[in-house]
This record gives C-alpha cells, sequence and structure tokens, in this order.
C-alpha cells in the first residue's frame, strides 16, 4: 500500500499555502528578471549567438516551471475551469513564442536586445497585470473566505 501524502493541496490547509504560493511567485518573478538581465548583459557585452542562446534558454526553462507553478495553485484553489484554461493557453502561447525566440538565435547574427529581451519584459508586465493579478484576488478571496 502506498503511503499516505505528506503534503496535500486542498483548502483544508489554506492559509500557509496562500501565503508560500504568494511569496514563491514573488521570488520567482525576481529571478526571471535576473535572468532575463544575463541576457541583456550577455548581448551588450558582444557576445555570440552560442553564448546569448545558452543563457535565453534558462529564461526558457525557467518560464515552463513558473507558469506550470501557477497553474497547479490555480487548480488547488478551484479557479473557474473557463479562467483557467484561458490563462494556460496565455502561457502556451508565450512558451511558443520564446521557443521560436529561441530557436532564431542560432544564426550569423545575435539578437539584440530589443528583439530578444524587451518584448518578453512587456509582455510580462502586461500579462502580470491583466492575467495574474485576477487570479492572486480571486484566491485571496478564497483564502479569506476559508480562514473565518
Ligand atoms: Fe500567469
Amino acid at each position: 500500500m502506498a503511503a499516505a501524502p505528506i503534503f496535500q493541496l486542498s483548502r483544508a490547509v489554506p492559509i500557509p499555502l496562500y501565503s508560500l504560493h504568494c511569496e514563491d511567485i514573488d521570488i520567482q518573478h525576481r529571478r526571471i528578471g535576473q535572468l532575463l538581465q544575463d541576457v541583456a548583459d550577455r548581448i551588450q557585452e558582444g557576445m555570440g549567438a552560442e553564448v546569448v542562446g545558452k543563457t535565453f534558454i534558462r529564461v526558457v526553462e525557467y518560464m515552463r516551471v513558473h507558469f506550470g507553478d501557477e497553474e497547479q495553485f490555480m487548480e488547488a484553489w478551484r479557479y473557474p475551469a473557463p479562467l483557467l484554461r484561458e490563462h494556460a493557453l496565455e502561457h502556451a502561447r508565450m512558451m511558443e513564442r520564446l521557443e521560436k525566440l529561441h530557436a532564431g538565435i542560432g544564426t550569423a547574427n545575435p539578437p539584440t536586445r530589443t528583439e530578444l529581451v524587451e518584448p518578453i519584459v512587456a509582455w510580462l508586465e502586461f500579462h502580470r497585470a491583466s492575467d495574474d493579478k485576477p487570479y492572486m484576488e480571486y484566491c485571496r478571496a478564497a483564502w479569506r473566505a476559508d480562514a473565518v
């Protein structure tokens, strides 16, 4: 017989989960910013496509983990399915875009900061305000309802 899970995502333990997620998401956003800064620095230093590509793939991989964490959290809080689907679709579209950008690095001319870093920063700012904020607010309200 399988051992009972040590830690389960459920509404029975909402308070630590909610605050841990917020803390974690803040840390993840800062980490994404650092990884994008690394890419901008390598471009600024005049590094070739190989170095820029290796630095950029870390952004791609980290964003995949980050999006997965958000989606898992929304699911655990029973974020309305159509909203979750739409949000996950936005993540998937961005992953596709990131992979295309990464594939485009393997050419003779490494991309510029304007081509590679700035569109991602702009997307992240927009996404945080238009998609992440509503789910965080929804989960905060659910947490408060459970806490009383
Ligand atoms: Fe998101």
